[in-house]
Formats: C-alpha cells, sequence, structure tokens
C-alpha cells in the first residue's frame, strides 16, 4: 500500500496549528504516521519532513540530512524519527543562512537560527533520546521543530529582502 502523501502547501490551515503530542507510539496509527512521513520524505529532494506536511498536526518530524539537488552542502546523517520533540540553544550565537520547505515552492530565504542546540525527543520505541545538534542540522531541527508551532521559516525573518526566488538563489550560491 502506498503511504506517499500529498504534502500540505502554504495557506492550508493544518501549516498553522499547534500539533499535538503524541502519546501512542507503539499504536498501529502512530507507527503508520511515521512510515507515511519516511516514505513521503523519500520521494522528495527535502532533508527534513514534518507531521503537519502530510496534514496531521501532531508532533513527529524527521531529520533526514543528506547532498540533494536542493541542498548539495548537506552532511550525511541517517533519517532520524523524533517524536515530542523540544529543545534549548546552548549560546545565543545565530547563523543566517539558506532554507527552503517542500510546503513552500519556488522561493528561498536567509534566516537566523541557533548555531548549537540541545534536543530531546521521543524514538520510535519510546526512549528519551538527548543530543546536541550543530550548523546545518540544528537548522533543520529548527526548521521541523517550527511546523509543529504552526510556524513556517518565513516567520522568523529579520526582513522581507531575505527571500529569493528559486532561480535567484541558484545565482546566488554559485
Ligand atoms: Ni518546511
Amino acid at each position: 500500500m502506498t503511504s506517499v502523501i500529498e504534502i500540505a502547501q502554504l495557506g492550508a490551515k493544518v501549516l498553522r496549528l499547534q500539533a499535538e503530542p503524541i502519546t501512542d507510539i507503539s499504536s498501529a496509527e502512530t507507527q503508520q504516521l511515521i512510515k507515511n512521513l519516511q516514505d513521503t520524505l523519500a520521494t522528495t529532494e527535502g532533508v527534513g519532513l514534518a507531521a503537519p506536511q502530510i496534514s496531521v498536526s501532531k508532533q513527529i518530524i524527521i531529520i533526514a540530512s543528506r547532498p540533494t539537488l536542493r541542498y548539495p552542502q548537506a552532511p550525511v546523517m541517517e533519517p532520524t524519527v523524533m517524536i515530542n520533540p523540544t529543545f534549548t540553544p546552548l549560546s545565543e550565537i545565530k547563523v543566517k543562512d539558506w532554507e527552503g520547505c517542500l510546503s513552500i515552492p519556488s522561493i528561498r530565504a536567509r534566516v537566523p537560527r541557533y548555531k548549537q542546540i540541545q534536543v530531546n525527543y521521543l524514538d520510535q520505541q519510546g526512549f528519551n533520546i538527548e543530543i546536541v545538534l550543530e550548523d546545518f542540522v540544528a537548522r533543520v531541527f529548527q526548521h521541523e521543530f517550527d511546523h509543529l508551532q504552526g510556524k513556517v521559516y518565513l516567520d522568523q525573518l529579520e526582513s522581507n529582502e531575505d527571500i529569493y526566488s528559486e532561480s535567484e538563489y541558484l545565482l546566488a550560491i554559485k
């Protein structure tokens, strides 16, 4: 059975809701949701996906940093499912760099994000995990975490001048 779901696009109400925490990790429903997220992300050039993007307002994200056409410089990381994630910045330092979003096609922007964060989440078995993330992977996490708060990266910009069309973005990173 195919579990690739159409990705919600900006304007869809589900992208603006506070997502609900998961209370039943082992349930068939939650495990199917995780599979749908994994299968859907695998069909894209994205490096992360949040459940609201497949129209489910629940607190699950996948971080899957890997070099793709969208992010040729991305480090390789095993796709990681994070349930009910939280984070704490480990310093006040923020770095501004490029982001895009599968829910907001054709544009990119330079978004300020914390450089180093401590992340806590439950894994697919329900174990508490605590890790430190830095740089690109920390950025991907903060982007996906925002989706669980009903936010998108455009909400985090310092200026609208940091928004580029895809074609201008490709020229800017050359
Ligand atoms: Ni996104």
